[in-house]
């Protein structure tokens, strides 16, 4: 009892100075998608058309928290600049949960007006009185502006069916589904020839998946780097609703077979699911449909947000913001299949002038030669000697937000353990990637936006995403190494 006064004691001493202090300057990030105004959660309808990249997300129209879930809309024509629209798909009698869109491009639906093709949206209704959820489609004939609700496609009378991803499969000539049976932790897939009438194909769960619940999945395939010649897979990825990633929420995939009606997990390497982030605030990751022609990228983007906490950070006055959107490669390595993720390419357009360091590291923390919140670091990192190297994101005011490697075990993290009051919550606050540090050299690239850091650890093999947040004072960054001397050299630009 004693021992455990004492302990509560102590958490209090330490806790509550930083609890106590104001949330500090305005922590909105910059280049990562917010709405001017409410609640935000998952990304949905990535699709592109007539020049234009959409963005539809989760949006409560009528506040800042969860609630009246409708689709918002923003669009960007270079992923880096976005324009936020009115609400594309608002709530009636149903919430419009998260889901997909698609351009329809051979009119299969008949939704298609003077030759033009429709943006077709495939989302989940959540009926809250009736606890039911199936899949509904609306359509649009202006570019996304305005949608028609055509109604419910799929019912099959369950309250955890969710988060419908649709894309066109041209070997079979068919609409593909994938949706959630959330609660069993199943993945469905269903086929159309017009996005009306679904067929059940097969099922895939939990295949030694994790999670209580199975959200927002996505499926698409990938030419395999360091495959064979012409070699290619198919990514199933889905996110994990009860934080299952060292604390954070996060999600999972798998890598395999897709032959337009089954999916079939690549026996030995690649059934095992791997992270698809090892942070607690990139969820519910969605790729875009339909890239403009000649660009064989795959790209995503996520919700940089965790539920155990997306409503108790600070708004600013909106709640919620995206991850930057990345491409997702797919390479062979000795473990495995494994995805590579990066920033897109675009976002280099925000580089102002370049500032490089070479240093030795030891114990006296290097000032770094960046100013400001909206960053993007790169640093080739020899640990030496060092048993750990970290970078600190201080204020002068007690709050600190670590990103490290630890070579002894072979580690890279994220440490927020002070990095604000909202993160005090009893769940773990250091994030942490494995990664092969026996050869001592590992290279990370660290966007960071005044809440929100990206890390992309050896070219986006691993990544760790999290929010963070800071007293008053400025952003300052410094570097030491503990335990022996490294070396390191960075590159830095603002962004703006
Ligand atoms: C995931 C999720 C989805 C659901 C949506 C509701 O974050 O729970 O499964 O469709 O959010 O806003």
């Amino acid at each position: 009892m004693i021992l455990r006064l004492a302990t509560i004691l102590v958490a209090l001493a330490t806790a509550a100075p930083i609890a106590a202090q104001a949330p500090g300057p305005d922590p909105r990030p910059t280049y990562h998608f917010t709405p001017a105004r409410n609640w935000l959660n998952d990304p949905n309808g990535l699709v592109y058309y007539e020049g234009e990249y959409h963005l539809f997300y989760q949006y409560n129209p009528h506040g800042d928290r969860w609630g009246h879930m409708s689709w918002g809309h923003a669009v960007s024509r270079d992923l880096v600049h976005w324009q936020e629209l009115p609400v594309a798909i608002p709530e009636t009698d149903v919430m419009a949960f998260s889901g997909s869109a698609v351009i329809d491009w051979k009119n299969s639906s008949g939704f298609g007006r003077d030759g033009k093709p429709a943006m077709v949206a495939i989302f989940t209704g959540h009926d809250p009185k009736a606890k039911n959820q199936s899949q509904y489609v609306a359509y649009s004939n202006d570019r996304g502006r305005t949608f028609t609700r055509y109604g419910k496609v799929l019912d099959i009378g369950s309250s955890e069916f969710r988060d419908p991803k649709v894309f066109w499969h041209e070997p079979t000539k068919r609409w593909v589904m994938v949706v959630l049976m959330a609660a069993e932790n199943r993945a469905m897939i269903y086929t159309s020839p017009d996005l009306k009438q679904w067929q059940y194909a097969s099922s895939f769960g939990p295949a030694g998946g994790r999670g209580r619940y199975w959200e927002c999945p996505d499926l698409f395939e990938l030419p395999v780097e360091g495959g064979a010649p012409g070699e290619k897979r198919w990514v199933l990825s889905i996110n994990l609703g009860d934080n299952a990633v060292g604390g954070g929420s996060g999600g999972q995939y798998f890598v395999g077979d897709f032959d337009g009606t089954r999916f079939t997990p690549v026996p030995g390497w690649g059934s095992e699911p791997q992270w698809m982030d090892y942070g607690a605030d990139f969820y519910a990751a969605i790729s875009w449909n339909d890239l403009p022609k000649n660009d064989p990228r795959r790209i995503w983007i996520g919700w940089a947000n965790d539920w155990r906490y997306a409503e108790s950070i600070p708004t600013y006055p909106s709640r919620g913001a995206m991850s930057v959107p990345r491409t997702v490669a797919l390479r062979k390595t000795a473990e495995g299949y494994r995805i590579a993720q990066a920033p897109v390419r675009e976002l280099q357009a925000l580089r102002g002038s370049k500032r490089e360091t070479k240093v030795t590291l030891g114990e006296t923390p290097v000032d770094l030669p960046i100013e400001g919140g909206a960053v993007e670091l790169q640093v080739d990192l020899d640990t030496g000697t060092a048993e750990q190297v970290a970078i600190a994101l201080t204020d002068g005011q007690g709050y600190q937000t670590l990103i490290g490697v630890n070579p002894t075990v072979n580690e890279v993290f994220i440490d927020r353990t002070r990095s604000g009051p909202y993160f005090h919550n009893g769940f773990a606050n250091r994030h942490v990637a494995p990664v092969d540090l026996s050869g001592r050299k590992v290279s990370l690239r660290v966007l960071v936006d005044e809440s929100i850091i990206e890390l992309f650890i050896n070219d986006g093999t691993q990544t760790i995403t999290d929010r963070f947040f800071r007293g008053g004072g400025p952003l300052r960054w410094s570097v030491s190494a503990r335990g022996g001397t490294a070396s390191m050299n960075a590159t830095a630009w603002p962004l703006s």
